[in-house]
């Protein structure tokens, strides 16, 4: 008899939760979208260009739309006034981060910055990058870092000049070798290295795959109770890379606190350096533990390799299609700078065009379109929608940077259109964000400027660029592939003649 009465009450109990949870989605106003379907929700409208399908889906649905990825409510804003709300007026509750996969077996559980949620320690570490690793101070101070490194790049095009090149292979080892010469003090992975403990081309491939698969929608991460069986495979890709990305951090980790305990009143000098010193800080509000170093270390060498390299592969692709751009370009720096010299960073203020190239390839080629998905910590309400408490929310900047009511003839290539416009891209306008903007924007814009910039100006300087074999500007694929980063589908190819004097190359 108890017992019927025990079940007739969580029967009950269970009746009421289920009620409630329907009553109370039938009274929430949720944006407009697409009707989900069972289980998969909207996934089977979202293609392998998610930014594209997110795309027309607002062209639909408007500006902010709501839209479910399996079991996980997401929210789209693809307007200036949308971006402006999440990434702005309620940054704060629009500020952290979902729990995926990639989070946990890649980063150390959450412990980088990327996938870090919201809190003391995200604040903590978004300071240090603010103070200690990305200061004008510091960056200066690693300037002659990027200077010998493209000066590298400009030596091996003059060698390979007259011959189809991929391009990107120039350019991912220039920014893998500034950074970590800036993060590492060292590359560690030289070619003539016989102590290397990875090849320079295992690297690259490893970083590509951790890239690769923190990009990815990763079914387990929508529908949880599909994730132990790993249908795409990808939990086991996860696994396997940071286990290889491990070891190597590992020896560098070994290498530096040996050099520390060596030398009473060590200096830092690279960034590894700043981050052991700063993990020894007893006044920091989180203990920063050795998986924190490392998982930091990570993400620097992360962001900071695939996406200065894939913005400048775009940006001499476009110039390829447009050849009138390069002659107009290349009659700027000769002005500015002449024939004798390379272009140095402090030069781009005075290189207007360059610069208008830069970010006009950033419009057109944002690295990250939807920026990195946020994750809401309150229900609250956005242009009278309700929005609940653990929705993932993306902004589109593709949608925004390509909307024919803030640019005209969005789709052109055109430079033009950013001379003598205040625009920049430092997160204040929110028609052009190609960093993003806001807590979570990238701590790392001013680097990274630096590098394209220099490295495209002294690649236009020194080159006249062709395409291979007769290839017409027309044929050229500007295809895409989405990932953490949005580089060519296929790598460009392409061929350097040089354009200065022969003594200039003796760099
Ligand atoms: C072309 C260069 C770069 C571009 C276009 C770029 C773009 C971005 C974007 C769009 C985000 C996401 C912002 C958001 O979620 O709202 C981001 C975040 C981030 N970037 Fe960059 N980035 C670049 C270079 C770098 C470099 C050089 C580094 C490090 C050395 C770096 C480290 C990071 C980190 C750690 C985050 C995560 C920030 C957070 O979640 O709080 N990035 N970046």
């Amino acid at each position: 008899m108890e017992a019927k009465i025990w079940s007739a009450c969580l029967s009950l109990l269970v009746f009421v939760y289920v009620l409630a949870k329907i009553l109370r989605r039938r009274k929430l106003n949720l944006p407009p979208g697409p009707k989900p379907w069972p289980v998969i929700g909207n996934l089977n409208l979202i293609g392998s260009l998610p930014h594209k399908s997110l795309h027309e889906l607002s062209q639909k649905y408007g500006p902010l739309m709501h839209l479910q990825f399996g079991s996980c409510p997401v929210v789209v804003g693809s307007s200036v006034e949308m971006a402006k709300v999440i990434l702005k007026t309620m940054d704060v509750n629009f500020s952290s981060r979902p729990r995926t996969a990639a989070g946990k077996y890649t980063t150390y559980n959450y412990s980088d910055i990327t996938w870090s949620p919201y809190g003391p320690y995200l604040k903590q570490a978004r300071k240090m990058c603010l103070t200690e690793l990305f200061s004008n101070k510091r960056l200066e101070s690693y300037e002659y870092i990027r200077v010998e490194e493209i000066n590298s790049m400009l030596k091996s095009l003059y060698k390979s000049s007259g011959q189809p090149i991929f391009l990107k292979d120039y350019l991912s080892t220039v920014t893998l070798s500034v950074i970590s010469r800036m993060v590492l003090g060292k590359k560690y992975l030289d070619k003539d290295n016989e102590n290397a403990v990875v090849s320079l081309d295992e690297f690259k491939k490893m970083l590509d795959e951790l890239i690769y698969l923190n990009g990815v929608i990763n079914v387990g991460d929508v529908i949880p109770w599909l994730s132990f069986f790993d249908l795409q495979g990808y939990v086991k890709r996860m696994k396997i890379v940071s286990k290889k990305l491990d070891r190597f951090l590992e020896h560098v980790l070994d290498e530096h606190q040996e050099r520390r305990r060596k030398v009473e009143g060590y200096v830092s000098r690279d960034m590894v350096d700043v981050l052991l010193e700063q993990a020894e800080d007893p006044t920091l509000e989180v203990k920063m533990e050795r998986h924190n170093v490392k998982a930091l270390t990570q993400d620097l060498l992360a962001g900071g390799t695939e996406s200065s390299a894939v913005t400048v592969e775009w940006a001499i692709s476009e110039l390829l299609k447009k050849p009138e751009i390069f002659k107009k370009a290349t009659e700027e720096i000769d002005r500015v700078i002449g024939q004798n010299r390379w272009v140095q960073e402090k030069d781009m203020p005075n290189l207007p065009y360059v610069e208008a190239i830069v970010k006009e390839t950033m419009r057109l080629h944002p690295v990250a379109p939807l920026l990195m998905p946020r994750l809401v910590r309150e229900d609250c309400k956005v242009a009278g929608y309700d929005i609940k408490k653990g929705t993932q929310v993306f902004v589109n900047t593709w949608t925004i940077g390509t909307d024919p009511s803030l640019w005209e003839n969005p789709t052109d290539f055109c430079p033009e259109r950013f001379i003598e416009k205040a625009i920049d891209a430092k997160g204040h306008d929110f028609q052009f964000l190609p960093f993003g903007s806001g807590r979570r924007m990238c701590p790392a814009y001013s680097l990274g400027m630096r590098v394209i910039s220099s490295s495209l100006a002294n690649l236009l300087h020194g080159f006249n660029w062709k395409l291979p074999n007769k290839m017409r500007p027309e044929d050229l694929n500007m295809e895409e592939i989405f990932g953490l980063s949005t580089p060519r589908k296929f790598p460009l190819a392409a061929v350097a003649e040089p354009r200065l004097p022969p003594e200039v190359y003796n760099l």
